[in-house]
């Protein structure tokens, strides 16, 4: 079993000694986006400094973005568990998302549904519902439970039928940190003949993504959020991405992952993903890169438990905080290390400022997640602080966390 060394892992992160007003920074806003590994620096300063061009040209420069575009492809495809040939790159998630949504919406007519839900990161609901309203179809909107943050199995499982085209879900909450059953309601929407669209982008830092084993059609994610640069990546199941019709213009591939990628691509972000995904899975052991992952995930997950539990007690005992989300330390395998927090008294920007000015810093308002926010009414207040730990994430941190929320009760 393998154990992080976090004093190693910080040491690997350049941005993690920076300092504001004479302390360390806490970084607590992973979900927002999380610090980038030096291997992943390097890599990208290498592919610009090394001489860059576009791809297919008769020289060598040209041959090494070929090159850097297959590594990527096949280090995407170990990361959520696919093949290089199912993987392609893009500039966000959000971009990816509507382009997937504008080929699949060529195949749906008015009498079709659309199910989206309210726990989802709006990136995963608005390309949605524009395709479905261009088709004429109807969007079913799942409810989560507002007492624990957990997805409403029964709301969705009611609003699965014959119609259904499209299930989008998320595997975890950036708000609340709920991860969904996504397995259990992929079964569901394939029985009932839909495909399944999964956000990956909360889940990637902290949980190893398997696409077969979750049942995804599609899954998109973000390499931003899980160390690497700025950069999308989509998988999407092989006959998919051949079979539908990708918007694109007429000299570029029309096979294979290529057809998804507009215009020409980041190089040496796809260098940054590469390297992304050689760094978490030097954190693991194992004979592939993909068991290598695995092992490091399995010890990313303890230690992220961990400083959840240690962060629910401390919250626990501050009668002025109120958490959103699942609550039950005995239900780690239901959330990730990401907490939305309301301060009783206090604006979440308030509490956000106050935080930032001792160096910690979170997050506030509804992050995008404008389905969550309205749900649990909290919209019109300015949305919830947002406290989030990954693996480079310490104790000390947490303790730190707890210290200055419990400065932040009035009087
Ligand atoms: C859960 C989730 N999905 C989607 C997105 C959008 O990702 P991108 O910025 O890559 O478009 C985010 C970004 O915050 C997110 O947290």
């Amino acid at each position: 079993m393998v154990t992080l060394d976090v004093t190693a892992v910080r040491s690997r992160f350049p941005a993690l000694a920076r300092s504001e007003g004479g302390r360390p920074v806490a970084y607590l806003d992973g979900p927002g986006g999380t610090q980038v590994a030096e291997m992943v620096v390097e890599a990208m300063a290498h592919r610009l400094r090394a001489g860059t061009s576009n791809l297919g040209g008769a020289f060598a420069a040209s041959r090494e973005a070929d090159e850097v575009t297959a590594a990527a492809r096949e280090a995407g495809a170990d990361f959520v568990g696919g093949r290089p040939e199912e993987v392609a790159f893009g500039q966000n998630m959000t971009s990816l998302t509507f382009a997937v949504s504008r080929a699949l919406a060529r195949t749906w007519g008015p009498a079709d549904e659309v199910v989206v839900t309210r726990l989802d990161h709006d990136a995963n609901v608005t390309p949605w519902r524009l395709a479905a309203a261009d088709r004429g179809a109807v969007l079913q909107v799942v409810d989560f439970d507002p007492a624990d943050g957990t997805l409403d199995l029964t709301h969705l499982e009611s609003v699965l039928g014959p119609r259904t085209r499209l299930l989008a879900l998320t595997a975890a909450s950036n708000a609340l940190g709920t991860v969904p059953p996504v397995r259990w309601a992929a079964d569901l929407a394939h029985a009932a003949g839909a495909r399944v669209f999964v956000d990956g982008v909360h889940y990637a830092p902290h949980r190893l993504i398997d696409v077969v084993a979750l049942g995804a059609d599609f899954l998109a994610c973000s390499a931003y959020k899980f160390f690497g640069p700025h950069a999308g990546l989509l998988w999407g199941r092989a006959d998919l991405l051949e079979s539908l019709e990708a918007y694109k213009v007429v000299p570029a591939p029309s096979m294979g992952p290529g057809k998804w990628e507009t215009g020409t691509q980041s190089f040496e972000s796809m260098a940054g993903v590469t390297a992304a995904v050689d760094y978490l899975a030097g954190l693991g052991e194992g004979g592939s890169r993909r068991e290598r992952l695995a092992a490091a995930y399995a010890a990313i997950r303890r230690h992220e438990e961990s400083l959840a539990g240690r962060f629910l007690a401390g919250v626990a005992a501050m009668p002025h905080l109120r958490l959103h989300g699942l609550a039950d330390p005995a239900r780690p395998a239901e959330r990730t290390p990401t907490f939305a927090l309301e301060v009783a008294g206090m604006s979440p920007d308030e509490a956000a400022h106050r935080l930032g000015v001792q160096g910690i810093h979170a997050w506030s308002g509804d992050y995008y997640a404008v389905g969550v926010m309205e749900h649990l009414g909290v919209a019109e207040r300015g949305g919830l602080l947002r406290i989030g730990f990954v693996h480079y994430n310490t104790v000390e941190e947490v303790d730190r966390a707890l210290e200055a929320l419990a400065g932040l009760r009035a009087g």
